[in-house]
Protein backbone atom coordinates (compact mmCIF):
# COMPACT_ATOMS: atom_id res chain seq x y z
CA UNK A 1 0.00 0.00 0.00
CA UNK A 2 2.82 2.28 1.04
CA UNK A 3 4.58 2.11 -3.04
CA UNK A 4 1.07 2.67 -3.91
CA UNK A 5 0.85 5.93 -1.81
CA UNK A 6 4.26 7.23 -3.17
CA UNK A 7 2.80 5.82 -6.90
CA UNK A 8 -0.05 8.73 -6.24
CA UNK A 9 2.16 11.34 -4.84
CA UNK A 10 4.25 11.07 -7.96
CA UNK A 11 0.53 11.06 -9.65
CA UNK A 12 -0.37 14.22 -8.04
CA UNK A 13 3.02 16.05 -8.82
CA UNK A 14 2.28 15.72 -12.23
CA UNK A 15 -1.14 16.74 -12.04
CA UNK A 16 -0.40 19.82 -9.95
CA UNK A 17 1.92 20.99 -12.32
CA UNK A 18 -1.55 21.23 -15.28
CA UNK A 19 -3.21 23.37 -12.70
CA UNK A 20 -3.45 26.80 -14.53
CA UNK A 21 -7.27 26.86 -15.56
CA UNK A 22 -10.50 26.80 -13.75
CA UNK A 23 -10.97 23.40 -15.81
CA UNK A 24 -8.08 21.43 -14.85
CA UNK A 25 -8.34 22.58 -10.87
CA UNK A 26 -11.95 21.87 -10.53
CA UNK A 27 -10.80 18.43 -12.62
CA UNK A 28 -8.14 17.92 -10.21
CA UNK A 29 -10.73 18.02 -7.13
CA UNK A 30 -13.09 15.68 -8.80
CA UNK A 31 -10.41 13.15 -9.32
CA UNK A 32 -8.51 13.31 -6.29
CA UNK A 33 -10.64 15.10 -3.30
CA UNK A 34 -14.51 14.24 -3.95
CA UNK A 35 -15.73 11.43 -1.94
CA UNK A 36 -15.14 8.97 -4.82
CA UNK A 37 -11.65 10.49 -5.37
CA UNK A 38 -8.40 8.95 -4.89
CA UNK A 39 -7.67 10.14 -1.16
CA UNK A 40 -10.69 8.86 0.07
CA UNK A 41 -10.01 5.57 -1.28
CA UNK A 42 -7.08 5.28 0.50
CA UNK A 43 -8.38 6.39 3.80
CA UNK A 44 -11.19 3.66 3.32
CA UNK A 45 -8.89 1.20 2.64
CA UNK A 46 -6.69 2.12 6.26
CA UNK A 47 -8.80 -0.04 8.16
CA UNK A 48 -7.87 -3.25 6.34
CA UNK A 49 -3.88 -2.50 7.01
CA UNK A 50 -2.21 -3.84 9.64
CA UNK A 51 -2.09 -2.74 13.01
CA UNK A 52 1.63 -2.49 13.26
CA UNK A 53 2.03 -0.63 10.15
CA UNK A 54 -1.06 2.17 10.33
CA UNK A 55 1.57 5.05 12.19
CA UNK A 56 3.80 5.03 9.13
CA UNK A 57 0.84 4.87 6.46
CA UNK A 58 -1.59 6.91 8.00
CA UNK A 59 1.31 9.46 8.31
CA UNK A 60 2.20 9.33 4.59
CA UNK A 61 -1.29 9.35 3.83
CA UNK A 62 -1.79 11.92 5.58
CA UNK A 63 1.31 14.57 3.68
CA UNK A 64 -0.05 13.35 0.45
CA UNK A 65 -3.45 14.71 1.21
CA UNK A 66 -2.02 17.63 2.76
CA UNK A 67 -0.46 18.21 -0.78
CA UNK A 68 -2.67 17.52 -2.75
CA UNK A 69 -5.42 19.89 -1.06
CA UNK A 70 -2.87 23.09 -0.70
CA UNK A 71 -1.76 22.63 -4.19
CA UNK A 72 -5.80 22.71 -4.79
CA UNK A 73 -6.27 26.20 -2.48
CA UNK A 74 -3.26 27.73 -3.78
CA UNK A 75 -4.70 27.21 -7.24
CA UNK A 76 -7.80 28.13 -7.19
CA UNK A 77 -6.69 31.60 -5.01
CA UNK A 78 -4.19 32.38 -7.72
CA UNK A 79 -7.26 31.85 -10.23
CA UNK A 80 -9.42 34.30 -8.01
CA UNK A 81 -6.70 36.90 -7.95
CA UNK A 82 -5.84 36.77 -11.80
CA UNK A 83 -9.55 37.19 -12.10
CA UNK A 84 -9.40 40.48 -9.46
CA UNK A 85 -6.65 42.52 -11.59
CA UNK A 86 -7.09 44.14 -14.62
CA UNK A 87 -3.49 42.82 -15.78
CA UNK A 88 -3.36 39.41 -17.70
CA UNK A 89 0.10 38.92 -15.46
CA UNK A 90 0.04 39.16 -11.90
CA UNK A 91 4.33 40.01 -11.09
CA UNK A 92 3.31 39.98 -7.43
CA UNK A 93 2.77 36.24 -7.65
CA UNK A 94 5.43 34.07 -6.31
CA UNK A 95 7.55 31.81 -8.80
CA UNK A 96 6.66 28.19 -8.64
CA UNK A 97 8.74 26.91 -5.30
CA UNK A 98 11.97 24.66 -6.45
CA UNK A 99 12.09 21.90 -3.71
CA UNK A 100 15.77 22.01 -2.21
CA UNK A 101 17.94 18.88 -1.82
CA UNK A 102 18.80 17.32 1.65
CA UNK A 103 21.49 15.16 3.16
CA UNK A 104 20.73 11.11 2.75
CA UNK A 105 19.27 9.63 5.94
CA UNK A 106 22.61 8.16 6.54
CA UNK A 107 24.76 11.30 6.46
CA UNK A 108 22.49 12.86 9.09
CA UNK A 109 22.15 10.60 11.46
CA UNK A 110 26.25 10.34 11.09
CA UNK A 111 26.17 14.20 11.87
CA UNK A 112 23.89 14.00 14.68
CA UNK A 113 25.96 11.71 16.16
CA UNK A 114 29.25 13.13 15.89
CA UNK A 115 27.67 16.43 17.26
CA UNK A 116 26.25 14.57 20.22
CA UNK A 117 29.75 13.30 20.77
CA UNK A 118 31.54 16.04 19.72
CA UNK A 119 29.56 17.72 23.09
CA UNK A 120 30.56 15.25 25.24
CA UNK A 121 34.45 15.58 24.42
CA UNK A 122 34.78 13.22 21.97
CA UNK A 123 37.49 13.67 19.34
CA UNK A 124 36.83 12.05 15.53
CA UNK A 125 39.38 9.42 14.18
CA UNK A 126 39.45 7.84 11.20
CA UNK A 127 41.40 4.85 9.86
CA UNK A 128 41.74 2.92 6.81
CA UNK A 129 38.84 0.47 4.84
CA UNK A 130 41.51 -2.14 3.86
CA UNK A 131 42.85 -3.34 6.87
CA UNK A 132 45.73 -6.28 7.78
CA UNK A 133 44.75 -9.41 9.98
CA UNK A 134 46.42 -7.68 13.25
CA UNK A 135 44.35 -4.89 13.31
CA UNK A 136 40.90 -6.63 12.22
CA UNK A 137 41.60 -9.52 14.65
CA UNK A 138 44.87 -9.99 16.33
CA UNK A 139 45.27 -7.62 18.19
CA UNK A 140 41.87 -7.47 19.46
CA UNK A 141 42.70 -10.50 20.92
CA UNK A 142 40.83 -12.39 18.36
CA UNK A 143 43.25 -16.17 19.13
CA UNK A 144 43.84 -17.51 15.56
CA UNK A 145 41.57 -20.17 15.97
CA UNK A 146 38.85 -18.60 18.07
CA UNK A 147 35.41 -19.47 16.87
CA UNK A 148 34.54 -15.49 17.28
CA UNK A 149 36.05 -14.81 13.47
CA UNK A 150 32.76 -16.46 12.20
CA UNK A 151 30.88 -13.36 13.97
CA UNK A 152 31.74 -12.01 10.81
CA UNK A 153 32.34 -13.13 7.29
CA UNK A 154 35.72 -11.26 6.28
CA UNK A 155 36.29 -10.51 2.11
CA UNK A 156 40.02 -11.29 1.81
CA UNK A 157 41.79 -9.75 -0.50
CA UNK A 158 45.23 -10.83 -2.35
CA UNK A 159 47.93 -10.87 0.06
CA UNK A 160 50.54 -7.95 -0.35
CA UNK A 161 54.13 -8.16 0.59
CA UNK A 162 53.18 -10.99 2.81
CA UNK A 163 50.71 -9.92 4.24
CA UNK A 164 47.15 -11.26 4.73
CA UNK A 165 44.88 -7.83 3.11
CA UNK A 166 41.40 -7.77 3.83
CA UNK A 167 38.42 -5.52 4.07
CA UNK A 168 37.57 -4.24 7.95
CA UNK A 169 34.58 -6.05 9.27
CA UNK A 170 34.15 -3.08 11.96
CA UNK A 171 35.69 -0.09 13.39
CA UNK A 172 37.25 -1.80 16.20
CA UNK A 173 40.13 -1.89 13.54
CA UNK A 174 40.86 2.00 14.20
CA UNK A 175 40.83 1.66 18.14
CA UNK A 176 44.06 0.04 17.56
CA UNK A 177 45.41 2.26 14.99
CA UNK A 178 44.80 5.26 17.89
CA UNK A 179 46.09 3.17 20.60
CA UNK A 180 49.35 2.65 19.09
CA UNK A 181 49.98 5.78 17.66
CA UNK A 182 48.79 8.27 20.98
CA UNK A 183 49.26 8.35 24.69
CA UNK A 184 46.44 7.94 26.75
CA UNK A 185 44.29 10.06 27.37
CA UNK A 186 42.31 8.73 24.22
CA UNK A 187 38.74 9.81 24.09
CA UNK A 188 37.36 9.59 20.57
CA UNK A 189 34.87 8.03 17.94
CA UNK A 190 35.45 6.08 15.02
CA UNK A 191 32.99 6.63 11.80
CA UNK A 192 33.52 4.59 8.91
CA UNK A 193 32.41 1.96 6.12
CA UNK A 194 32.53 -1.67 6.80
CA UNK A 195 32.40 -4.93 5.03
CA UNK A 196 30.89 -8.14 5.53
CA UNK A 197 30.15 -11.55 3.10
CA UNK A 198 26.74 -11.66 3.97
CA UNK A 199 23.80 -12.08 1.49
CA UNK A 200 21.72 -8.75 0.87
CA UNK A 201 17.98 -8.58 2.36
CA UNK A 202 16.09 -6.42 4.30
CA UNK A 203 18.06 -6.43 7.51
CA UNK A 204 21.57 -6.60 6.37
CA UNK A 205 24.04 -5.38 3.57
CA UNK A 206 27.46 -6.28 2.37
CA UNK A 207 28.64 -2.76 3.27
CA UNK A 208 27.39 -0.35 5.59
CA UNK A 209 28.69 2.57 8.32
CA UNK A 210 29.83 1.89 11.75
CA UNK A 211 30.56 4.48 14.82
CA UNK A 212 33.35 3.20 17.21
CA UNK A 213 33.68 4.44 20.15
CA UNK A 214 36.92 4.80 22.74
CA UNK A 215 37.98 6.07 26.07
CA UNK A 216 41.27 5.53 27.86
CA UNK A 217 42.63 7.00 30.59
CA UNK A 218 43.08 6.30 34.83
CA UNK A 219 40.19 5.01 36.33
CA UNK A 220 37.26 4.89 33.41
CA UNK A 221 34.80 2.65 34.94
CA UNK A 222 31.88 1.25 33.13
CA UNK A 223 29.35 3.37 34.87
CA UNK A 224 30.97 6.09 32.78
CA UNK A 225 30.08 4.11 29.67
CA UNK A 226 26.95 3.78 30.86
CA UNK A 227 26.24 7.49 31.58
CA UNK A 228 27.72 8.26 27.80
CA UNK A 229 25.89 5.45 26.00
CA UNK A 230 22.35 6.64 28.10
CA UNK A 231 22.73 10.67 27.39
CA UNK A 232 23.60 9.50 23.35
CA UNK A 233 21.32 7.26 23.00
CA UNK A 234 18.31 9.76 24.59
CA UNK A 235 20.06 12.49 21.88
CA UNK A 236 19.10 10.02 19.42
CA UNK A 237 16.28 8.27 20.41
CA UNK A 238 14.21 10.89 22.45
CA UNK A 239 14.28 11.71 26.31
CA UNK A 240 11.64 9.10 27.47
CA UNK A 241 13.75 5.80 26.11
CA UNK A 242 13.79 3.43 28.07
CA UNK A 243 16.78 0.68 27.48
CA UNK A 244 18.69 -2.14 29.34
CA UNK A 245 21.77 -3.47 29.48
CA UNK A 246 22.48 -6.93 29.08
CA UNK A 247 25.59 -9.20 29.42
CA UNK A 248 27.62 -10.15 25.91
CA UNK A 249 30.96 -11.42 24.58
CA UNK A 250 32.98 -9.40 22.53
CA UNK A 251 37.00 -10.97 22.17
CA UNK A 252 37.86 -7.18 23.02
CA UNK A 253 36.28 -6.18 25.95
CA UNK A 254 35.59 -7.86 29.49
CA UNK A 255 32.72 -7.61 30.59
CA UNK A 256 30.99 -6.98 27.47
CA UNK A 257 27.34 -5.98 27.20
CA UNK A 258 24.69 -5.01 24.31
CA UNK A 259 22.48 -2.44 24.79
CA UNK A 260 18.32 -2.40 24.28
CA UNK A 261 15.89 0.16 23.43
CA UNK A 262 12.08 0.19 23.64
CA UNK A 263 10.72 -1.04 20.35
CA UNK A 264 9.71 2.36 18.17
CA UNK A 265 7.06 0.37 16.75
CA UNK A 266 5.41 -1.35 19.40
CA UNK A 267 6.54 0.63 22.18
CA UNK A 268 7.72 -2.69 24.11
CA UNK A 269 4.51 -5.31 24.02
CA UNK A 270 5.85 -7.20 21.15
CA UNK A 271 5.87 -7.10 17.49
CA UNK A 272 7.29 -8.64 14.16
CA UNK A 273 10.15 -5.73 14.54
CA UNK A 274 11.83 -6.66 17.78
CA UNK A 275 10.40 -10.47 17.57
CA UNK A 276 8.15 -10.32 20.15
CA UNK A 277 10.50 -9.38 23.14
CA UNK A 278 9.79 -5.61 23.18
CA UNK A 279 13.39 -4.58 22.79
CA UNK A 280 15.42 -3.96 20.22
CA UNK A 281 19.43 -4.03 20.56
CA UNK A 282 21.05 -1.26 19.59
CA UNK A 283 25.07 -1.68 20.63
CA UNK A 284 27.81 -3.64 21.53
CA UNK A 285 30.19 -2.37 24.25
CA UNK A 286 32.35 -2.93 27.23
CA UNK A 287 35.76 -2.16 29.32
CA UNK A 288 38.75 -2.54 27.01
CA UNK A 289 40.37 -6.36 27.21
CA UNK A 290 43.67 -5.85 29.63
CA UNK A 291 45.57 -7.97 26.55
CA UNK A 292 44.21 -5.61 24.21
CA UNK A 293 45.72 -2.64 25.92
CA UNK A 294 49.25 -4.93 26.53
CA UNK A 295 49.21 -5.33 22.27
CA UNK A 296 49.15 -1.50 22.20
CA UNK A 297 51.51 -0.86 24.61
CA UNK A 298 49.65 0.47 27.55
CA UNK A 299 49.89 -0.80 31.01
CA UNK A 300 46.64 -1.91 31.95
CA UNK A 301 47.54 -1.78 35.58
CA UNK A 302 48.17 1.95 34.99
CA UNK A 303 45.12 2.74 32.35
CA UNK A 304 41.24 1.26 31.52
CA UNK A 305 38.93 2.18 29.28
CA UNK A 306 35.76 1.50 27.56
CA UNK A 307 34.80 0.85 24.35
CA UNK A 308 31.36 0.58 21.75
CA UNK A 309 30.21 0.22 18.69
CA UNK A 310 26.87 0.78 16.65
CA UNK A 311 25.88 0.73 13.32
CA UNK A 312 24.57 3.68 11.43
CA UNK A 313 22.21 2.18 8.93
CA UNK A 314 20.44 0.67 11.79
CA UNK A 315 19.81 3.89 13.70
CA UNK A 316 18.62 5.67 10.60
CA UNK A 317 16.22 2.72 10.18
CA UNK A 318 15.15 2.98 13.80
CA UNK A 319 14.66 6.83 13.63
CA UNK A 320 12.99 7.08 10.35
CA UNK A 321 10.79 3.88 10.26
CA UNK A 322 11.97 2.86 7.56
CA UNK A 323 11.84 -1.14 7.32
CA UNK A 324 13.76 -1.85 5.05
CA UNK A 325 17.63 -1.26 4.77
CA UNK A 326 18.16 -1.58 1.04
CA UNK A 327 15.63 1.81 0.70
CA UNK A 328 18.83 3.52 1.91
CA UNK A 329 21.18 2.41 -0.97
CA UNK A 330 18.71 2.75 -3.82
CA UNK A 331 18.13 6.37 -3.81
CA UNK A 332 14.80 6.46 -5.12
CA UNK A 333 13.74 10.16 -4.40
CA UNK A 334 10.49 9.10 -3.25
CA UNK A 335 12.16 8.40 -0.11
CA UNK A 336 14.78 10.42 0.21
CA UNK A 337 12.56 13.34 -0.07
CA UNK A 338 10.50 12.22 3.00
CA UNK A 339 13.45 13.06 5.01
N1 LIG B 1 32.89 -4.50 16.64
C1 LIG B 1 31.59 -4.95 17.07
C2 LIG B 1 30.78 -5.42 15.87
O1 LIG B 1 31.09 -5.07 14.79
C3 LIG B 1 30.84 -3.87 17.77
C4 LIG B 1 31.46 -3.54 19.09
C5 LIG B 1 31.11 -4.23 20.19
C6 LIG B 1 32.45 -2.56 19.20
C7 LIG B 1 31.65 -3.97 21.44
C8 LIG B 1 33.03 -2.28 20.42
C9 LIG B 1 32.62 -3.00 21.54
O2 LIG B 1 33.97 -1.36 20.58
O3 LIG B 1 33.19 -2.72 22.73
O4 LIG B 1 29.80 -6.11 16.03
Amino acid sequence: MIQELLALSEQLDTDIQTLNDEQSIEAFRLKHLVKKGTLQTFVDRLRDVPKEEKPIIGKTLNEVRRKAEQAWTEAKDSIENQKNTTASIDVTLPSRRQRRGTTHPITQTLDKAIAVFKKLGFDIAEGPDIENDAHNFGLLNFADDHPARDMQDTFFLDEKHGEKLLLRTHTSSVQIRLMTSQKPPIRAIMPGRVYRNEAVSARSLAEFHQVEGLYIDKNVTFAQLKGTLVAFAKEMYGKDLKYRFRPSYFPFTEPSAEMDITCYLCGGKGCRVCKYTGWLEILGCGMVHPNVLRNCGIDPDEYSGYAFGFGIERVTLLTTGIDDIRYLYENDVRVLRQF
